[in-house]
């Protein structure tokens, strides 16, 4: 017999809101990307997709508040880097361990390096919420420089990361899952994933590498 589950309380989703806004903002001179401007818009879009695919939206909700606390363990480190503070977090909160894992489960499989066609609606729906995020206009120009400040990387390897994980899913069609996502944002995620292949072209070029050199000193 199925059992029916019983959905994450509103005061539990609440309480990890606080946890990790909390967490963002003591480390706010640490995250200019990944601070509370990028979670709480995650968590919001999550929430729209999640409506939209029929996904647990209560699971969405608290994944995308947790989705990038790695970044709060350590720099440029990967989901996977995360977990026990995901884990601490979610449990102190209250959320039940059952939901824990379901939630670690979402988070890993959503994750942009390693996301493929068929991973979980609500997988699908954090994805779409992040992958957003990346795409949108605005992001290179005003986040770009942070996402390099808060990691600890170049221009050059943050291009190459992009192009390497993103071009691949949006020439196989699943760069989001949601169909009013890829119709509404497709031009927009093209236009980012072009001025990001321009930029590796152009650091081919000894004068380009020169100027960046020259502006960075
Ligand atoms: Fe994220």
């Amino acid at each position: 017999m199925m059992r029916t589950r019983t959905t994450i309380p509103r005061s539990v989703i609440a309480d990890v809101e606080q946890r990790v806004r909390r967490l963002c903002e003591d480390l706010a001179a640490k995250l200019q990307f990944h601070g509370w401007h990028h979670v709480s818009f995650v968590r919001d879009k999550a929430v729209h997709f999640a409506r939209r695919n029929g996904a647990a939206e209560d699971i969405c909700e608290v994944a995308a508040l947790v989705h990038d606390l790695n970044y709060m363990v350590r720099r440029n480190s990967l989901p996977t880097d995360g977990e026990a503070l995901r884990r601490k977090t979610l449990f102190v909160a209250g959320v039940c361990i059952g939901d824990i894992e379901w939630i670690e489960r979402i988070v890993i499989e959503a994750e942009m390096r390693t996301r493929h066609r068929d991973i979980s609606l609500e997988a699908q729906a954090l994805s779409d919420a992040d992958t957003l995020f990346k795409a949108l206009p605005v992001t290179p120009v005003v986040l770009a420089h942070k996402y390099l400040q808060e990691n600890g990387i170049t221009l050059r390897e943050l291009a190459h990361k992009i192009v390497g994980e993103q071009v691949g899913k949006a020439d196989d069609g699943y760069y989001f899952y949601d169909a009013e996502a890829a119709a509404t944002y497709t031009k927009w995620a093209e236009t980012n994933l072009s001025l990001w292949k321009c930029i590796v072209e152009s650091l081919d070029d000894p004068c380009v590498e020169d100027l960046l050199t020259k502006v960075a000193s």
